[in-house]
């Protein structure tokens, strides 16, 4: 429905937008290095640790992926100097995996140094599906030279729990999403039942055997996350658990986690390419399509 309206004649597109960007708002820091490092402050205040993003997917100009490569490498000296225990959060296609994988590779090992130097984690997001092999031979190839780094595995592909097997094996630090693009039912599940049901085995086969130091489960979903609490009580080893939710969604949440003292990360993303970041947020929930419904009518 969104991306029918966004793509609709019967909108002005600039309203539209506008629109978007004042519902947006709620999730995004700002479009610049400082909102997004005044942004993690004002987490950190909360008792939640910041995982930045810098917006932007699917960049195929070169100078675009250069400035893109750049403002990663500042914001990790930044969060050095500015003493910010935070992580950054990079999406291959934006440092050039939709142009070749060398280019890409070249651009997330030069953010990779960086980030070990300045003792930052580094995130590689799992974006759509004609991404994943290649994000997975990334992160591989990045990890062997720092292991302070993660990589996403979407509880909505069915080839994530084979994915999963492997990375556990390889010692990787992962992030359990549900996933957030639209793929093909041939490769995806589509209920959410289904997803859900990933989701749990996929958290039962991490907690029972991770090797790793961290395992993230990143979800505004209570029910998996009172499941995560009991299958990381009752696994032998006990592991790093961060509990990762994105910027503006289920704060009160947030608030009750810190209470209970378990380790909760805020992904909280920035810059000027905010419109398909907040498109699938907006996708995620009737309440936000009528939110934006309301907007449209009242202007
Ligand atoms: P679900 O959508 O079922 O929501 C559970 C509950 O959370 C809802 O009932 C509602 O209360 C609340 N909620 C969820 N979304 C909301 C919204 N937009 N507005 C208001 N309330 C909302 N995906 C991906 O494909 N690759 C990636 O790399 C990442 N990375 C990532 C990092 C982090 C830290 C998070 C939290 C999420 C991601 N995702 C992601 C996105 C993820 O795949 C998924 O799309 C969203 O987290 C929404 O799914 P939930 O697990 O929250 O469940």
């Amino acid at each position: 429905m969104i991306d029918d309206a966004v793509h609709s004649h019967s909108y002005n597109p600039a309203l539209l937008e506008r629109l978007l960007l004042r519902v947006s708002r709620r999730w995004i820091a700002g479009y610049s290095t400082a909102d997004a490092i005044n942004a993690a402050r004002s987490s950190l205040n909360f008792g939640l640790c910041p995982i930045l993003n810098y917006l932007g997917e699917e960049n195929t100009n070169e100078e675009q992926i250069t400035t893109t490569v750049r403002e990663y490498t500042t914001l990790l000296d930044l969060l050095s100097l500015n003493k910010i225990q935070g992580a950054v959060s990079v999406k291959p296609s934006q440092i050039g995996l939709s142009i070749n994988y060398d280019t890409c590779l070249e651009n997330i090992l030069k953010i990779s140094e960086r980030s070990k130097k300045n003792g930052v984690f580094l995130w590689i997001d799992m974006e759509s599906y004609r991404y994943v092999e290649n994000t997975l031979s990334l992160y591989l190839d990045t990890f062997g030279g720092n292991n302070q780094v993660g990589v996403v595995i979407q509880s909505y592909l069915k080839r994530s729990y084979s994915d999963l097997m492997h990375l556990v094996e390889k010692r990787a630090n992962v992030r359990i999403v549900k996933g957030a693009y639209t793929e093909e039912e041939s490769i995806a599940f589509h209920s959410s039942q289904e997803i859900d049901r990933n989701f749990s085995l996929l958290m039962k086969f991490i907690f029972e055997n991770a090797k790793s130091e961290i395992i993230a489960i990143a979800t505004h979903d209570s029910n998996l996350i009172e499941e995560a609490i009991t299958l990381n009580g009752g696994s032998k080893s006990k592991h790093a658990l961060q509990f990762q939710m994105l910027r503006g969604i289920r704060d009160e949440l947030k608030k009750t986690l810190v209470l209970k003292k378990y380790s909760v990360w805020e992904y909280i993303p920035y810059g000027d390419a905010w419109l398909p970041y907040s498109i699938r947020r907006i996708r995620e929930r009737k309440r936000n399509i009528i939110l934006l419904a309301r907007s449209l009518i009242q202007s």
